[in-house]
């Protein structure tokens, strides 16, 4: 996700009607910190903060996606990545028995509805293409859009509560990972510490504790990883959710690849030595900024993903890496120019449009670096073209 217009760094008011939810947001966090005894980690508090039930970021009725909202996806930004993401989709699709999709948090829906109109084009639409969301909120309006954008393949369409036991097929995930809640670490001293969280007189609050065993051992087998310990001051994050998160979605992958989009960076890029600061990024009304502990409920709250360690919890629990590029690449070697090929037929008004959005897709500074797409395959597969060229999967 990223600012569509990022304006500067004053955040604007919230209106009346968010501001009420926040603070009902913020009472419910006061209650849970409370309950544990006067703090509670950060992940805790970014979990509730995201996913409380009825009140969270992701599961209320706020609007959070496009121009009205705090920020935009790649396929919110334009219908090319879906375009792109189909093609690819195919290639894998054509390897495998089963025709069927997955995609794992899938927002406004806009992702749905792109590729099964490209799909169709090209005379590729799978048998069914699944969806599972945690939001209720936004499954209601996924629903209601693919009714409306694409009436006639909305029926192939088909919600799960849970992920499949097992599964054949290509599965998406598009800017999941990063809203995994993580734990905020430092050393100070000498000594590992866990950022908690408590609320001085109404407002929430950083203390830090010793790391408990689990944080502790984590952060030690990163350090081995890299060969070094963290020096004093140095500050980050960690996903203990990541690895049982990926774990359970290799795990119902019996045949097929998952293509998995989101910002991130290799270990060693991650923790960087000047890196010292982490990747905790809030993002209100397109404004980004550093502060995860206001507009609870109201502001998105994110992390770029440490690909290594993701690469590394899919390969245990049984998936290979098929590729590992940046999404320019990815979008370039998957079909890009294809899918521009009538450009100067256009009105220039639209290929004013297009051009515009191929650029915040593809350019170093915007979505093109920053996003990577890992494919992570089981059963005998061969790599897609998207991973072709310029494939980083050596790095991880
Ligand atoms: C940043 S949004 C990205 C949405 C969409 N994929 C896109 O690219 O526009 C994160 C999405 O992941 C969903 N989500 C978060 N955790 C999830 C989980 N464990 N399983 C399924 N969906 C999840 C959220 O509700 C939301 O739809």
């Amino acid at each position: 996700m990223q600012p569509e217009h990022n304006t500067g760094f004053a955040l604007p008011e919230p209106d009346p009607e968010s501001a009420a939810h926040s603070h009902r947001v913020a009472n419910y966090l006061r209650e849970r910190i409370a309950e544990e005894g006067g703090s509670i980690s950060f992940a805790e508090f970014m979990q509730h903060a995201l996913y409380a039930p009825g009140l969270g970021y992701y599961v209320s009725g706020t609007r959070k996606f496009g121009a009205g909202g705090d920020f935009v996806t790649a396929p919110e930004i334009s219908p090319l990545f879906g375009k792109v993401l189909a093609r690819q989709t195919t290639a894998a699709l054509q390897q495998l028995e089963a025709r069927q999709i997955f995609e794992l948090g899938a927002g406004s829906g806009a992702l749905a509805a792109t590729m099964l109109g490209k799909l169709a084009q090209i005379d590729a639409l799978p048998d069914r293409y699944y969806i599972l969301e945690v939001s209720a909120d936004l499954r209601e309006r996924q629903q209601e859009r693919l009714e409306q954008e694409i009436p006639d393949h909305a029926p192939r369409v088909e919600w799960l509560a849970e992920l499949p036991e097992v599964f054949s097929g290509v599965i998406i995930v598009n800017e999941v990972a990063d809203a995994l809640p993580v734990e905020r670490f430092a050393r100070t001293g000498g000594v590992l510490k866990q950022y908690r969280v408590s609320d001085d007189s109404g407002k929430f609050c950083w203390h830090q504790a010793d790391a408990p065993e689990q944080l502790l051992y984590a952060i030690q087998s990163v350090e081995e990883a890299l060969g070094r310990q963290f020096p004093d001051n140095y500050r980050s994050e960690i996903c203990l959710a990541l690895t049982p998160w990926i774990r359970e979605l290799v795990e119902s992958l019996r045949e097929g690849l998952i293509f998995l989009f989101d910002y991130g960076v290799t270990r060693r890029e991650y923790y960087a030595p000047d890196r010292n600061d982490g990747w905790l990024r809030c993002y209100f009304r397109h404004h980004a900024h550093n502060d995860p502990l206001i507009l609870p409920g109201i502001q998105d709250l994110t992390t770029s993903v440490d690909f290594s360690a993701l690469a590394s919890a899919a390969a245990d629990a049984g998936a290979d890496v098929a590729g590992f590029v940046s999404q320019a690449h990815f979008l370039l070697n998957g079909g890009l120019q294809e899918e521009l090929a009538d450009f100067t037929s256009l009105p220039l008004e639209e290929q004013l449009e297009l051009s515009r959005q191929a650029k915040l897709l593809t350019l170093p500074a915007e979505m093109g670096e920053n996003i990577k797409c890992i494919g992570l395959s089981r059963g005998n597969f061969m790599p897609p073209p998207a991973f072709h060229e310029f494939d980083r999967a050596h790095a991880l």
